[in-house]
């Protein structure tokens, strides 16, 4: 390679991890005032997973991890960076989660850190990612979205807890000289004045640890459930045309769209208004629900597993959450196909 040869960013391999443990929507009619049939309606959902009470965000970081590296035929030793995307960290404050899930995974003496962007977490970490290996900085960077979400959902009340669930999805991103194995293009955003539609109050420098903050539940997930749904829609189709427009790529030629899995009607919506086929639009939100920064990981997983990714396909991401973020990505897959 010469020292002019530009260096790209590619995405390598993917590896996800669900728990065991189903929550069905009949499970939660005989746990708040709700039905199967409301819940269905409105959200697409039929089911979602609740890791174990000894079952943390790292482990399942660390196992959606072990798979995207084994995926990505390289070695852990390899490994130059490691970022984790969560707002269910196994602590608030420190270590980040991060550091425990290389130290699960053997990989020591490399940076590694998290990043809080809630639901966008994953494509956020994409763009760190491409940042760090396109500057020559690192090499193969693991992005993992891990979230433990049934730690911060009150399951009393019935606007959130229908819509959350847990899990972990992992990627291998990797350098490479072949342009046709480059991400193409990330847009990632925010606008925090609208912090308010989904926020954990506690604990944080706002509300540190009390008896008062527990009784008033505020270390539980609140959301204004129909303000963000109307703002999620408009953000994500003004975001994905933008994102397809500036790089000259019609919707009709990108295989796979995978947005962030967080209500059928928000993904329906959008589809619709990019006049995608039921083809070409990823759903997992039926078995999985919202799993916030995992969700677009775990369905990436989930068309690789199924045989229906296949290298050199084109993505096409788009995301929306806490923050309030957004982002979008469109890249090719650079991994084997599923053998
Ligand atoms: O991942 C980050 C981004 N998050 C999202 O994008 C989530 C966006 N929001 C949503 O997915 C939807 O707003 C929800 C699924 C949370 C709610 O659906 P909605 O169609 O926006 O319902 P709504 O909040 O306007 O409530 C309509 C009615 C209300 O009753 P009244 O006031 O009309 O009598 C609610 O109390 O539905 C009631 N309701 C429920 N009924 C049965 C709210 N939750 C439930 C429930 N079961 N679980």
């Amino acid at each position: 390679m010469s020292p002019s040869t530009p260096i790209y960013a590619s995405f390598r391999s993917i590896g996800a991890y669900v728990p065991e443990k189903i929550l069905s929507n009949s499970d939660l009619e005989a746990m708040v005032d709700t039905t199967d049939e409301w819940i269905t309606k409105r959200t697409g959902i039929k089911e979602r997973r609740i890791a174990a009470k000894d079952e943390y965000t790292s482990d399942m970081g660390a196992k959606a991890s072990e798979k995207a590296i084994e995926r990505a035929e390289i070695d852990k030793s390899e490994i130059d960076l490691v970022i984790c995307a969560t707002v269910t960290p196994d602590y608030f404050n420190m270590p980040s989660t991060a550091c425990i899930i290389s130290d699960k995974l053997g990989i020591r003496n490399v940076q590694a850190f998290d990043i809080s962007a809630a639901c966008s977490g994953f494509v956020y970490l994409l763009s760190i990612a491409k940042a760090f290996i396109e500057s020559g900085m690192k090499k193969n960077v693991l992005i993992i979205g891990a979230e433990k979400f049934s730690s911060i959902v009150d399951y009393t009340d019935r606007g959130t807890c229908i819509l959350f669930g847990d899990g972990a999805g992992a990627a291998v991103i990797s350098a490479t000289t072949d342009k046709e194995e480059a991400i193409i293009d990330i847009h990632a955003s925010a606008d925090g004045s609208y912090a308010d539609f989904l926020v954990t109050p506690a604990p944080g420098s706002i509300h540190p640890v009390s008896q008062a903050v527990i009784d008033e539940g505020l270390n539980f997930v609140q959301m204004k459930g129909n303000e963000t749904f109307k703002l999620a829609v408009k953000t994500l189709t003004k975001d994905v045309v933008e994102i397809l427009k500036e790089n000259h790529i019609k919707a009709e030629d990108v295989p796979h769209f995978i947005p962030h899995q967080a209500n059928y009607r928000i993904i329906k919506a959008v589809g619709d208004a990019l006049k995608m086929t039921e083809d070409q639009v990823v759903l997992t939100v039926g078995k999985y629900g919202n799993t916030s920064a995992a969700s677009i990981p775990m369905a990436i997983n989930d068309i690789y597993e199924s045989g229906r990714l296949k290298h050199g396909d084109l993505m096409l991401l788009d995301t929306f959450g806490g923050g309030l973020t957004w982002a979008s990505a469109l890249l090719p897959f650079a991994g084997k196909t599923k053998s």
